[in-house]
C-alpha cells in the first residue's frame, strides 16, 4: 500500500501517527513520500483494532499527558485531556504550602503526580487497588526520573505518615453508563457506586479523618451538587468546583 492510500482510510491525523510508528518515519517523510509503498498487513490489522475501539495508546504503549510522554498498557486507565485543569489548580492552590506531604489515590499509570513532582518541591505518596497500575508507574517514575512512595493498597489504608494534601481522580462513571468506548479499560478505574460519588465521598472522609489541609479530586460534570451536598453534611464549608476544557464543572478543592 502506498503511504497516499493510507491516509484516506481514516482520520488524517491518526494515520499519519500510525504510519510514523509502524514505518519508523517523522510526519515530514509522510509528506514528502506519498508514493511510497509499505507491507499493510500490520497496518490493516491495527485499523481493524480501532474500528472497534480499541484504545490507540494500548497499541504504541504511549501515552502524552501535560506535554509529556508517558508509558502505558491494557490494564491501566488512558490519561485523559480533562484531568489537565486538575495539575493546574494542585499547582495554584500549593503555593502556600513549603514542601507538602502529598498522597495521590488511584495513581493509574502515574501521570498526576509525576507531573506534579517534575514542576513542585513536595514528598509524594501513591496507592492503587491494582497491581498493574502499580508496576506502569514504576516504569513511568524511571522514566521521567522521580521518586514516588507506591503502596498496593485500598485509599490511604497502608499509609501511616502524616499528610498534607490528598489528590485523586478515583472512578466516578455511574455503573450502569457501560459506555462502548470504556470497554478495553479496567473497570475498577471508572465506575463507582452511588451514583459514581463513592470513592469520592470515601477519600473525603478519609481526608477530614486524617486531619489533611487540602483535598483535590477530579470528578464527573453531574457530580456538582450531590458533592456540594455531602459537603454541606459533614460540615465542609472551605470548599469550590473547578471547571475542565470544555467548560463543565470536573473537580472539586475543599480547604479544611
Ligand atoms: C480514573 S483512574 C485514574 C488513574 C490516573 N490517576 C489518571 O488520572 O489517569 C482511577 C484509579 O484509581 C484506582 N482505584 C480504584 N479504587 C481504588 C481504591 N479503593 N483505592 C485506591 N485506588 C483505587 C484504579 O485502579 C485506577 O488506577
Amino acid at each position: 500500500m502506498k503511504i497516499k492510500e493510507a491516509v484516506k482510510l481514516g482520520n488524517r491525523g491518526e494515520i499519519e501517527y500510525i504510519l510514523e510508528k509502524l514505518l519508523n518515519k517523522d510526519k515530514i517523510f509522510l509528506h514528502l513520500n506519498p508514493d511510497y509503498e509499505f507491507d499493510e498487513k500490520q497496518f490493516l490489522k491495527i485499523l481493524d483494532l480501532r474500528k472497534k475501539e480499541y484504545p490507540l495508546e494500548y497499541i504504541f504503549n504511549e501515552a502524552y499527558f501535560y506535554g509529556d510522554r508517558f508509558y502505558i498498557k491494557e490494564g491501566v486507565l488512558v490519561p485523559r485531556d480533562d484531568t489537565e485543569p486538575l495539575i493546574d489548580i494542585v499547582m495554584k492552590e500549593l503555593q502556600k504550602f513549603d514542601n507538602p506531604t502529598i498522597a495521590e489515590i488511584g495513581i493509574g499509570s502515574g501521570i498526576i503526580s509525576i507531573t506534579l513532582a517534575k514542576k513542585i518541591k513536595a514528598k509524594f505518596i501513591a496507592t492503587d487497588i491494582n497491581p498493574i497500575a502499580i508496576e506502569v508507574t514504576k516504569q513511568n517514575l524511571k522514566l521521567h526520573n522521580v521518586d514516588i512512595k507506591l503502596y498496593l493498597t485500598n485509599l490511604l489504608d497502608d499509609v501511616d505518615e502524616k499528610i498534607d494534601v490528598i489528590i485523586s481522580n478515583p472512578p466516578y462513571v455511574e455503573e450502569e453508563w457501560e459506555f462502548d468506548a470504556l470497554k478495553y479499560e479496567p473497570k475498577e478505574a471508572l465506575f463507582a457506586k452511588d451514583n459514581g460519588t463513592y470513592l469520592l465521598k470515601q477519600i473525603v472522609k478519609e481526608g477530614l479523618k486524617r486531619e489533611v489541609k487540602l483535598i483535590i479530586c477530579e470528578m464527573g460534570y453531574h457530580q456538582k451538587e450531590m458533592m456540594s451536598d455531602f459537603f454541606e453534611k459533614n460540615g465542609i464549608k472551605n470548599f469550590y468546583f473547578y471547571k475542565d476544557l470544555s467548560g463543565n464543572d470536573r473537580g472539586f478543592v475543599v480547604k479544611l
